[in-house]
């Protein structure tokens, strides 16, 4: 009779347990060693043997019985919290796959990727300045002084100050050229910088926007001269174009702040309307450059009785055209989906001297 109480009161208490604790506390009431089924089996050492005989099954077949019931409880209890997880961490495999990102690199991007990449290569650091740009580091420090005609030919964008005044004079840089004259005064000599960014002159037609995107080049040294410079752009031009040889024409020119300076043309051909670098009887102007004047040296503190160098400025726009057969400018800045679609670099592609720059 005791022990029937005992069995329908475990047995009720193990089905009435909600969580996997619940019915550990169950088992140790019953089984554990201080529990109650236990208790009742050290009891048996003091009965007579026949007696003893009779309880200790009715004992064993009572702990059996609920030790089952405990193990069948457990088992329902953890198929219960996976069936929870499986309900809340369902994933339907027969919706579509991600579709593939569909933004691009715009062709921008990844031609200076490719200017940085190869330059890089050379020893080339990255600089920069800034967009809105102090009248004096854009012309003066260049030698371009206000009466300098060369002042005209930028097309420059001037910023107005809040309250009229336009003196000390900002104006939206016309080149990158200024940021030669920051590196100097932030690096002294020697230096080797490239620095591409975005410039801005009052011009509009297929082959001009008032933004557009230039990359400067600066190397000082002891004793570099025009023949490193003509390595340095036809190394580059090699890679840039990826071609096995480049021939490169050096037109004597002038800009105020080189002396010499020269206009670099690039062979090329264009039969059958398409345009082959490294080959053919055309040329193709793709950049100026020269020594970097001694005033310039002067105005970005460095002694030009001491140093020397090249520098160069070449329109990123302009050679990634050349390089991707772009026909309009325009088109560079109008956000036409279509027009990125197809022109658009993957993102996943970054440009490399050793793994390829466009593949
Ligand atoms: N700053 C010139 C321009 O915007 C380009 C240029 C020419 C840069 C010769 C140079 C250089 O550094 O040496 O047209």
């Amino acid at each position: 009779m005791e022990l029937d109480a005992l069995r329908n009161r475990y047995l009720a208490a193990v089905s009435g347990a909600g969580d996997e604790a619940a019915l550990e506390d169950v088992r140790l009431a019953a089984l554990g060693k201080k529990g109650e089924i236990s208790a009742l089996m050290a009891t048996l050492g003091k009965m007579e043997p026949e007696a003893r005989k009779a309880a200790g099954a009715a004992l064993n077949v009572l702990k059996d019985e609920i030790d089952a019931a405990l193990r069948a409880k457990k088992a329902a209890l953890s198929d219960a919290a996976l069936d929870a997880r499986l309900a809340t961490e369902w994933l339907d495999v027969t919706l579509p796959g991600r579709p593939r990102p569909r933004g691009t690199i715009h062709p921008v991007s990844q031609v200076t990727e490719e200017v940085i990449a190869i330059f890089a290569d050379m020893g080339f650091a990255v600089a920069e300045g800034p967009q809105v740009e102090s009248d004096w580091h854009n012309f003066d420090a260049l030698n371009i002084p206000p009466e300098h005609p060369a002042r005209q030919e930028h097309d420059t964008f001037f910023m107005a100050r809040a309250d009229g005044d336009i003196r000390p004079p900002h104006v939206l840089r016309t080149h990158t050229s200024p940021v030669q004259i920051r590196a100097m005064e932030a690096r002294g000599a020697p230096v080797r910088i490239i620095c591409p960014g975005r410039v801005y002159r009052m011009d509009m037609d297929q082959t001009h926007t008032p933004m557009f995107h230039q990359v400067e080049g600066l190397a000082l040294g002891h004793d570099i001269s025009m023949a490193h410079l003509k390595w340095t752009l036809e190394e580059f031009c090699r890679a840039f174009f990826e071609v096995p040889s480049v021939e490169l024409r050096f037109r004597a020119s002038h800009f105020p702040f080189t002396e010499p300076s020269a206009e670099v043309d690039i062979r090329c051909s264009w039969a059958g309307g398409q345009l082959k670098i490294g080959e053919g009887d055309s040329w193709l102007e793709i950049l100026g450059s020269g020594m970097v004047h001694p005033k310039v040296l002067a105005a970005g503190g460095i002694d030009p009785t001491k140093w020397q160098g090249f520098a160069f400025g070449m329109g990123i726009d302009r050679i990634a055209m050349l390089k991707y057969g772009i026909p309009d400018l325009r088109a560079f800045f109008e956000s036409d989906l279509r027009w990125l679609r197809h022109y658009g670099f993957s993102a996943l592609d970054m440009p490399t001297v050793a793994g390829g720059l466009s593949r």
